[in-house]
């Protein structure tokens, strides 16, 4: 007798998080290491004790921001975490058509999806990106932005 068994990622990773026990762990969603990322433009820099935060994004939804208009679909938006001077790890958020439809209303962040990778740009899976989500959550009146609100004053030099 011939088993066939056909495994889904999904199911692989439902699996996962059933051995895992709660908390959900991470999973690959469509959250793209951006292969731009040369060409964002740094728009601001969040110092925090030994943590220094570069945030970029495009050029174009720099622009959309300034004229007050919806950010592109496929639009990334990158936070730097430097320690040291060294790339510690890379925060993604990425919009995308329908990236909020794959999420329950409650978690839903617009068609903002996130997530973490490390220097190496492989994924953190221990970190459960519900958790950005929640937090981003209360900046829904600026696309989920926290450091949105620089953009305006940007003239070339990341805002401080
Ligand atoms: C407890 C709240 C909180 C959580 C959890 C959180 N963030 Fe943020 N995030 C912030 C704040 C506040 C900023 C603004 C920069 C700063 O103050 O460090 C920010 C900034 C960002 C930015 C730059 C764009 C912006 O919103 O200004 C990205 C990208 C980002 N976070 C991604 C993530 C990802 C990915 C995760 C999960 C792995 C995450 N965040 C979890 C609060 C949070």
């Amino acid at each position: 007798m011939k088993l066939v068994v056909r495994l889904s990622l999904a199911s692989l990773f439902a699996a996962g998080a059933l051995f895992a026990g709660t908390p959900v762990r991470a999973e690959p969603n469509r959250v793209m290491f951006p292969e731009n990322l040369d060409e964002l433009v740094h728009y601001t820099t969040v110092r925090r004790g030994e943590v220094t935060e570069h945030i970029m994004t495009t050029r174009e939804a720099i622009d959309a921001v300034r004229n007050g208009q919806p950010i592109p679909s496929g639009t990334h938006f990158v936070l730097v975490d430097y320690r040291d001077e060294e790339v510690y790890r890379y925060f993604v958020m990425e919009k995308g058509k329908g990236y909020g439809a794959e999420y329950e209303e409650r978690r839903r962040t617009g068609d903002w999806q996130f997530q973490w990778f490390w220097p190496d740009r492989s994924i953190n899976m221990d970190e459960n990106t519900a958790r950005c989500q929640s937090c981003h959550s209360s900046q829904e009146d600026s696309e989920y932005l926290f450091t949105g609100y620089r953009i305006p004053r940007f003239d070339g030099s990341p805002v401080e």
